[in-house]
């Protein structure tokens, strides 16, 4: 039988330092499909956090003059912030200094040395802390000053440490093999080249564990050592899930680590080897979302670029931002923004568009049947067209308003499953301007001298799109999504099953519910200059 569950994750980021709009970006995308997933009727474990161990995070806390647990906390505490302002709907937010989350890494480690595949050895190469990577000397480049650089550009430091080895070499072919059988496994398929070649070009056993340091997961059975932080941090995913014990397989494959393009190899390449080796089944697949750059510029500290998204989400509200995000950014490409494009993108689409359409229906019900829900009576074959193109209806186009078949949303669903976020969202908003459209043709204030029957259905037929137009939005813009649907006296999420349900608008007459003036739910934003975003 197939598992109704669906297991989706963000990568962990360092709290080395505050979150920024790349954080965001990551989180939010992830969401959207973490609600699709529970609106379509999944059971859903989404899980996000922070990645708390490592050199970086005790150099960082050293630099700074903090304890390395102090600086953890406060910048934990602010990815956590980020996902409340952004409306994650996270189920954990796993930190790797929970407690939990050791035993899953030691657990780990057991089953891999016991299957053969750690030995203690000597390291000896490069190695970069702000990737908490191990490079090859062929993988290097030369910087400005002759200076020798990782692949990403930051520094490297020769290493010489007694250090634990994972046999890496040996899954050489196997990770071959199942990139070669699970076609899916690396996505976008662009992502998947690079991967093979480097596994192509020959995988070096791994160094995973270090002395020089003790801020990390111990080592089992030898203290001296602290678990390379790759090792502790991939292993979140398993934790969460609840590894060890047993329940972990209610969720347990993941469906998709969702992650940025520059750690796929750390995802595709470590991680399946890790659980191979450990007997423990593989992820469904690694999503490598493209990078976030600040008016087309890669954000850096240097720059000062760098862009506080719980600001931004205060300034112009988290929907606006989310809806730019997810709708402007091609899911897996790169994308720029600033903060002209979210209110421009905000006033357009969600303001003049939907707010107004919603807007327009509900004040004209409120002021001209006085509030009373419209009698919908028979359709004309304008509607059915209009319904079709919203709604795809089906065949009997005399159908009453309450049995329309609702295919749209199969569309949108099986786009959503391959995760194409920004192609569901300009979906969306072309059915809004095809309502807008019907409001402008149909013009039902016209209607209200010579045909108030028809004046009903128009509005009914408006209605009912409407509905569909916020049910199907909750993912996207939830705070909007829900107030959208306070209007039709709805007060707790919609699931994607609502949809279909032939029977809501006589229900809803039924209620007696009388429709309130509307209050504006996109107001429109403007920019503020200062301080400077
Ligand atoms: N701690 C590791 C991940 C461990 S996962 C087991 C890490 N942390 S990070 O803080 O550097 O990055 C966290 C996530 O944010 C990564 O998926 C990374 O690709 C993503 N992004 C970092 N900068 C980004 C942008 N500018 N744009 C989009 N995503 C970006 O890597």
């Amino acid at each position: 039988m197939d598992k109704n569950t669906f297991y989706i994750t963000t990568a962990i980021s360092y709290p080395n330092g505050a979150p920024h709009i790349g954080h965001a970006y990551e989180a939010i995308a992830t969401d959207a499909i973490a609600r699709f997933m529970r609106l379509s009727g999944k059971d859903v474990l989404f899980v996000t956090g922070t990645d708390e161990h490592g050199l970086k995070m005790e150099q960082t806390a050293r630099g700074l003059g903090m304890e390395t647990r102090a600086l953890a906390d406060k910048n934990s505490a602010l990815f956590k912030e980020m996902c409340a302002v952004f409306k994650i709907s996270h189920d954990r937010f796993i930190r790797t200094t929970d407690d939990d989350h050791k035993l899953a890494c030691q657990e780990l480690w057991r089953r891999m040395k016991a299957n053969g595949d750690i030995y203690l050895d000597r390291y000896e190469g490069w190695y970069s802390v702000r990737d908490e990577a191990y490079y090859d000397e062929s993988e290097l480049k030369a910087g400005q000053g002759g200076e020798k650089l990782s692949p990403q550009g930051t520094p490297v430091e020769w290493t010489v440490e007694e250090s634990y080895f994972f046999r890496l070499s040996n899954y050489q072919q196997k990770l071959l093999d199942l990139y070669n059988a699970q076609k899916t496994f690396i996505q976008p398929e662009s992502r998947l080249n690079e991967i093979v070649s480097f596994v192509k070009s020959g995988l070096r056993d791994l160094s995973i564990s270090r002395t020089s340091f003790k801020w990390g997961v111990p080592v089992p059975d030898d203290e001296r050592h602290v678990m390379y932080v790759w090792v502790d941090a991939l292993t979140n995913y398993l934790t969460a899930a609840g590894y060890p014990d047993a329940g972990y397989k209610k969720y347990w494959p993941a469906n998709t680590h969702i992650i940025g393009k520059d750690i796929v190899r750390f995802h595709a390449v470590y991680w399946p080897a890790f659980l191979m080796s450990a007997g423990i089944a593989l992820p469904e697949q690694i999503f490598g979302h493209g990078f976030l750059l600040n008016r087309g510029e890669k954000m850096s500290k240097s720059t000062g670029n760098v862009v506080d998204p719980i600001e931004l989400a205060k300034r112009y509200g988290t929907d606006a931002v989310r809806w730019y995000l997810l709708s402007k950014v091609s899911f897996g490409e790169d994308g720029s923004y600033s903060a002209e494009a979210i209110i421009e993108t905000h006033n357009a689409d969600l303001a003049n568009s939907f707010g107004n359409l919603v807007q327009r229906v509900f004040s004209f019900i409120a002021k001209n049947l006085e509030g009373r829900i419209p009698t919908y009576g028979s359709l004309i074959i304008g509607d059915a067209a209009f319904l079709e193109a919203i709604g795809k209806m089906d065949e009997q186009k005399s159908k009453p308003i309450h049995s329309i078949h609702s295919p749209y949303l199969d569309d949108l669903r099986s786009w959503m499953n391959e995760y194409m976020i920004s192609q569901v969202s300009s979906s969306w908003l072309n059915a809004v301007f095809l309502c807008n459209q019907y409001v402008d043709t149909h013009a039902p204030w016209a209607l209200r001298k010579t045909d108030p029957v028809r004046m009903e259905t128009v509005l009914a037929v408006l209605l009912d799109a409407i509905r569909r137009l916020a049910i199907a939005a909750q993912p996207f813009i939830p705070d909007a999504a829900a107030k959208a649907l306070a209007m039709f006296d709805q007060h707790e999420p919609l699931n994607f099953d609502a949809l279909q349900d032939a029977t809501w608008y006589l229900r809803w007459i039924a209620s007696g519910f009388i429709i309130a003036p509307p209050t504006a739910i996109f107001p429109r934003l403007e920019l503020q200059e200062s301080p400077p975003l």
